[in-house]
């Protein structure tokens, strides 16, 4: 399946535009989120409403969203929402335009904002698909990280026979699921997912808690399932909200109750990521009820709480990989290294509170990779959901 992957699809003018509506059927079956962005000749071939209808969502197509407001279709917005782009059908005339970045349409603004894998179907005539410009745009794009997908050969629209028919919508869509997921190290797996704050209890009423918005733990369990993987996410209050519906979900609150989640699971599983911001200390007795407002100062007794991550370090099989995060505010790569050490970690995945953008709350993140034998990779700071790429992508790297 394909949840929680947004694919835009671009139409441009071919006849073989009437198989996009397969491909936009096969792509929701799948269940990915799906946006469709065309040129004015692709209307031509087929209607905007067939897509938009397929897709559930309205289709771009003009610069200008609403003439009478003047409301404008934000192609930046559109590129950096896909996760992949493919271009189905690619005719020789967009083709041409992809590599001379020539933006008098939408769909190439679209495409010059991306920042996502971008695939194209190429379809046209096979004297034209056999041209060397045609095949010189197609070795520029292949050189710059543009998968093309080779068209097929057989009846043409012309009558003619041979290469130039695009690839069958059911083919493409198996291409993008088997990118996404079908060569997964993960796919099968156990992952082990802990995110969100902790909460601890002071009475009925009232908790030490922190700022830790739950939002990674989410993208991790929601990136590891998108690759197939069986995730159990142990998570503390959060509001964020998972994505794919194969993850099981554990709400706990408090330190020991996400121990105690943790312990029943962690023996099944075969990736352990530990992305929860644990409270250090807990109240030595939560009051049983709502500690009244009467001395001009209260003490409140607090005592450590387990270290979950240590324990599965400690419970950690040959099998097993481990995965931690570490918070530092000074000698970060020193302490992190420590870290690793201590907790018995495959990867420790450091940020730092002292670079801009990073940290609780933020949509972004600056990442450096701790691995054992000082193995170190620092990262630029990336959107939030990249940097869990980069994270599955790391221990997909390690795992046999
Ligand atoms: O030691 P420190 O709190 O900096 O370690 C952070 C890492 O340890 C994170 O991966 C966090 O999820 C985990 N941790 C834990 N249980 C605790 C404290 C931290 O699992 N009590």
């Amino acid at each position: 399946m394909l949840s929680g992957k947004k694919i835009l699809v671009g139409v441009t003018g071919s006849i073989a535009a009437y198989k996009t509506a397969y491909l936009v059927r096969e792509l929701i079956k799948l269940d990915a989120e799906v946006k469709v962005v065309m040129t004015a000749a692709a209307c031509e071939f087929i209607s905007p409403l067939t897509l938009s209808t397929l897709s559930k969502n309205p289709v771009a197509i003009e610069f200008i969203k609403d003439e009478e407001t003047g409301e404008w279709q934000n192609h930046v917005d559109l590129g950096l929402w896909a996760d992949l782009f493919i271009i189905a059908p690619t005719s020789a005339n967009t083709l041409s335009k992809l590599v001379s970045g020539n933006a008098d349409n939408l769909l190439i603004a679209t495409y010059l904002s991306a920042k996502c894998p971008i695939w194209i179907a190429p379809a046209m005539d096979l004297d034209m698909f056999k041209h060397f410009s045609t095949q010189e745009n197609l070795e520029h794009l292949r050189a710059n990280k543009v998968r093309v997908i080779d068209p097929t050969s057989g009846e043409l629209a012309s009558g003619l026979e041979g290469k130039g028919r695009m690839e069958e919508p059911e083919q493409i869509a198996q291409h993008i699921h088997d990118f996404f997921i079908g060569n997964s190290k993960i796919k099968g797996k156990t992952v082990l997912i802990t995110g969100g704050p902790t909460y601890e209890s002071i009475d009925p009423v009232r908790f030490i808690g922190n700022y830790s918005s739950g939002k990674t733990g989410v993208l991790l369990a929601d990136e590891c399932a998108n690759r197939g993987a069986h995730v159990i996410l142990i998570t503390g209050p959060t509001h964020a909200k998972v994505q794919n519906p194969s993850i099981k979900v554990i709400g706990v609150k408090s330190a020991l109750e996400m121990k105690a989640a943790v312990e029943s699971h962690w023996s099944e599983s075969s990736v352990g990521i530990f992305s929860a911001a644990v409270a250090d200390y807990r109240p030595a007795q939560a009051a049983d009820e709502k500690i009244k407002k009467s001395s001009d100062s209260l003490q409140i007794d607090l005592v450590k709480n387990p270290d979950i991550l240590f324990w599965a370090g400690q419970n950690k099989t040959a099998d097993q990989y481990l995965v931690g995060f570490a918070l530092e505010t000074e000698n970060e790569e020193a302490n992190g290294v420590k870290k690793l050490e201590k907790k018995n970690l495959d990867l420790l995945v450091l940020n730092s509170l002292r670079d801009k953008g990073a940290g609780f709350g933020h949509d972004t993140n600056k990442v450096s990779f701790i691995k054992p034998n000082n193995k170190i990779r620092n990262f630029e700071l990336k959107d939030k959901s990249i940097v869990m790429v980069d994270i599955i992508d790391e221990i997909e790297s390690d795992l046999a």
